[in-house]
């Protein structure tokens, strides 16, 4: 398949892995990039800028094939060293980021300096088209039904994609609620060209996580995740457990008083303990509604294949079968 966004990362088929905090390790992007995807490292997982210039070293001895780095803009007042962060990926020769969480505005000059593609994620059309303006050469267009951040505008794909596709002159592709064939058939008719995938790529044999976890992805059902910290207009999606059952009673209790300090116990440090060591009921950790779509856990390449096939047959066969003409 070819697109605009397999022509400007030079990658086979149009699917990316998102960045995913504990997850998106050298093992899942090397994975993703060898069956002819868009695998990326999560910058911020890497304590330090020589942790990450690490681990894109790692990815490299893995893989041959174009991966990216993901940079994730926190909303906090401590900032990591991002400049520090952003000369690790051009000097170990990566040139595609995906940005997340705020605009990357202020990192715009440096990245396009050093000839790094720029994908920047985001929840709405007013952010993409300022993506846009700013010099990106592809947006993530993240709809509500997403894992991690969907913002605060809980607009779904059916109604976001077509509405990016109208304002839209850079290629965009569709993230949240991406599971197989369907979902990339799906974006294409709605405008994207590609899909981005963060849950689904979870349950895959090589997703460096405990297995608790991938486990708890197929068992799952889509009526299981939950939204937290809407109070702090830090919307998340999650999977339920019972931290997350605490934190929403925390919640309706503080009300329009909730601090960030009253959820530490359920939302700060839990990902090394959900994803190392498999304690499910930790805290809150991200995962999409697709979850309910989710039913094995088969290799990268196995799914990747799996979804090519699967739209393939789609356009090919369901779609154009519609379009045959009706005998007189
Ligand atoms: C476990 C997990 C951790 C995530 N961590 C990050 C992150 O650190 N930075 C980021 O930009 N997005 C993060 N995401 C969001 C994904 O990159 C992606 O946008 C999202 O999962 C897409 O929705 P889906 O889960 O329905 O596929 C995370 C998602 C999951 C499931």
């Amino acid at each position: 398949m070819k697109t605009r966004i397999t022509e400007l990362f030079g990658i086979r088929h149009p699917i990316i892995q998102g960045g995913m905090h504990y997850v998106g390790f050298a093992e899942l992007a090397a994975a993703v990039s060898n069956a002819g995807g868009l695998g990326l490292i999560t910058g911020l997982t890497q304590k330090t800028p020589e942790l990450l210039a690490k681990e894109i070293r790692r990815c490299r001895e893995m893989t041959d094939q174009p991966f990216g780095v993901n940079l994730t803009f926190l909303p906090t007042l401590a900032s990591p060293p991002y400049p520090e962060y952003i000369a690790a990926i051009v000097e170990g020769g990566v040139r595609i980021v995906e940005t997340a969480g705020r605009s990357p505005e202020a990192y715009m000059p440096a990245l396009k300096k050093a000839g790094v593609k720029v994908i920047h994620k985001c929840t709405s059309v007013r952010h993409a088209l300022k993506a846009e303006a700013i010099g990106c050469d592809a947006v993530s267009v993240d709809g509500f039904e997403c894992g991690g951040h969907p913002g605060e505008d809980d607009l779904p794909n059916m109604i976001l994609l077509p509405r990016a596709a109208e304002e839209l002159k850079i290629p965009f592709v569709a993230s949240g609620g991406m599971a197989d064939g369907r979902s990339l058939v799906a974006a294409l008719a709605l405008g994207a060209e590609g899909m981005n995938m963060g849950t689904r790529f979870v349950a895959t044999q090589e997703a460096p996580v405990h297995q608790n976890v991938k486990d708890a992805i197929v068992t799952a059902t889509e009526l299981d995740t939950r939204l937290v910290m809407r109070g702090l207009r830090n919307t998340e999606r999650v999977l339920t457990n019972s931290a997350v059952e605490q934190l929403i009673e925390i919640e309706k209790a503080r009300g329009a008083d909730l601090k960030f300090d009253d959820i530490m116990e359920q939302v700060a440090g839990v990902y090394p303990r959900v994803m190392v060591e498999g304690q499910m009921d930790a805290g809150a950790w991200s995962c999409g509604m697709v979850v309910g779509l989710i039913r094995d856990i088969p290799t990268v390449q196995e799914l990747i294949d799996r979804i090519m096939d699967e739209a393939d047959q789609l356009i090919t066969q369901r779609l154009a079968g519609f379009l045959e003409s009706v005998p007189a």
